[in-house]
């Protein structure tokens, strides 16, 4: 009786798979491998921002930490579908490295590539950091490129050495010598740890910023 069902079940299967294998044939096999099993731009570039971004350590950012506040300078999406005969030309405007990496994109078909570096200034009152991240994938003949690019500027809290010093004064003449301490206040530099501290801040407050852009990243 079991084996009777087993062989129904097993021929019902075998039926359906003849029934859908004409749809098989009907699905055009270009769509099905660059559209379902295409890597998605927008992905990959949330992937790179999440690798770079770590929450600002708390003393970091208040009116007298080392940052009082941030701004963004500006935040730019560049998101396009480049054909391989117009590649030089579309790609002129991007930084040297990520020019050479998408243009490498020629060579090799479904091939990807992903680029990102900052330059970065730390002044005595004010810090700015410029950050871009970017991905691009061929497919077939064209290569599509997203890439996020970001200016954003930090506030710096002067930092003060303080020390006691002692002042001195004669009383009657120069009988006596009286002495007080007084507390000094002197502008000093920031440290090596306050300047890494700095650093990494600029560099979460880059990748928030270049996030809240990441929406406008299509594939
Ligand atoms: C990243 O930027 C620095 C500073 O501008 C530069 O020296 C370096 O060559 C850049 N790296 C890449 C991979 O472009
Ligand atoms: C990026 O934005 C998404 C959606 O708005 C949010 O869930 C995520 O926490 C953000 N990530 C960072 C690093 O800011």
């Amino acid at each position: 009786k079991k084996t009777g069902v087993c062989r129904q079940i097993e021929s019902m299967a075998s039926i359906s798979m003849w029934l859908l294998l004409p749809l098989m044939l009907l699905i055009p096999q270009g769509t099905t491998a660059s559209n379902l099993g295409r890597p998605s731009i927008r992905k990959l570039l949330a992937i790179q921002i999440r690798s770079g971004y770590e929450p600002i350590r708390p003393g970091v950012v208040c009116s007298s930490c080392l940052i009082s506040f941030f701004h963004t300078n500006f935040v730019r999406p560049n998101n396009e579908k480049v054909s391989l005969s117009e590649l030089k030309v579309r790609t002129r405007e991007y930084p040297a490295s990520a020019r050479d990496k998408i243009r490498m994109l020629q060579f090799g078909v479904r091939a990807k590539t992903s680029f990102e570096n900052y330059t970065e200034s730390i002044g005595s009152s004010y810090a700015s950091r410029y950050t871009y991240i970017g991905t691009a994938i061929r497919i077939n003949d064209r290569v599509h490129v997203g890439m996020l690019s970001a200016d954003i500027g930090a506030y710096l809290v002067q930092k003060y050495r303080v020390f006691n010093k002692q002042e001195c004064w004669r009383v009657l003449w120069i009988l006596w010598k009286k002495c007080k301490n007084k507390q000094v206040r002197e502008r000093r530099g920031f440290t090596a740890n306050e300047l890494n501290n700095i650093k990494m801040a600029l560099q979460s407050e880059a990748m928030r910023a270049l996030n809240s852009s990441l929406i406008q990243i299509h594939d």
